[in-house]
């Protein structure tokens, strides 16, 4: 089936009170104004909270303190919707988490986090686990490639959350608006161990951030984060011949 037709016909099958019996977690769409958690103050971080501000939520930008400069500075400039915290404040906060932490460390700031405090709540995880210490392109980081992956790690460190792999495999700022390459016409993939939590975020990219439902392709259980993590050294090296990172996959068939 088309994945656009799979995605209307959720949508008519799932009342939102059906689709909250499935998983008991929060609807996700751009009616219902979230408290969304930013794991990461990084570009990618500072990306999705500047934009799902934009959007009406109310997000909480999470650092390793909460009296971290930059988050601080930015919830002072990003009005009354924004807020800043430690990484366990921001994923108490969030009714989504989403997880923009530097690979290497990803899994250190994920177990320092009361695993209580994400229980029945959808988790995106777009981190790469990535290793930069012998240059370009990068690799993947000792025993987070072939047998699992940090997708796997991170549901694993948070077993009562729903953890969903998507957005690792384009540029930040390709994240917030799919229309800035081709029109929007290319590929997101997602995977994940709850179909349901999947169907959410793909509301969830649709409502906010211009993501075509026909792109994005779903490839099953969180195990597949292994081929869509070690995807992205290609990503470099694609991106260093073209020296632009505004561009991404698009498959045909
Ligand atoms: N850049 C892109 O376009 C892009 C695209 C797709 C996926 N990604 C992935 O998105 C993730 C975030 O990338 P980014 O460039 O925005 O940020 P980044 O610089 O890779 O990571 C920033 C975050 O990592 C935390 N961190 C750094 N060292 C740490 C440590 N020792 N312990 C705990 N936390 C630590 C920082 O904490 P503090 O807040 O306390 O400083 C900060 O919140 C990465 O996994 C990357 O692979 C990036």
């Amino acid at each position: 089936m088309p994945k656009f037709l799979a995605y209307q016909t959720l949508n008519k099958l799932k009342t939102p009170a059906q689709t909250l019996a499935v998983d008991a977690v929060h609807l996700i769409s751009n009616f219902t104004k979230m408290n969304i958690g930013i794991l990461g103050s990084g570009v990618v971080g500072q990306a999705l909270a500047g934009a799902l501000i934009k959007n009406g939520h109310y997000v909480q930008m999470g650092s390793r303190t909460s009296k971290n400069e930059k988050t601080v500075a930015w919830a002072k400039g990003a009005g009354e919707y924004a807020s800043a915290g430690s990484f366990n404040e921001a994923a108490l906060f969030g009714d989504l988490i989403i997880i923009c932490l530097n690979g290497e460390y990803t899994l250190e700031a994920v177990h320092s986090i009361d695993a209580e405090n994400v229980r029945n709540k959808i988790v995106i995880d777009l981190t790469n686990p990535l290793d930069f210490s012998s240059g370009m392109p990068p690799s993947i980081l000792e025993g987070l490639g072939n047998t699992t992956s940090l997708g796997e790690k991170v549901q694993e460190a948070l077993p009562g959350a729903f953890v969903v792999k998507t957005l690792n495999t384009i540029n930040y700022k390709l994240m917030v608006d799919a229309r800035l390459v081709n029109n929007g016409d290319h590929n997101l993939f997602l995977c994940g161990n709850y179909p349901d939590s999947k169907n959410k975020v793909m509301h969830f990219l649709v409502d906010n951030f211009h993501w075509k439902a026909s792109s994005l392709i779903d490839l099953g259980g969180m195990e597949a984060a292994r081929a869509v993590e070690a995807i992205v050294p290609f990503w470099v090296l694609v991106y260093r011949k073209l020296d632009t990172p505004m561009f991404n996959f698009k498959i045909v068939q």
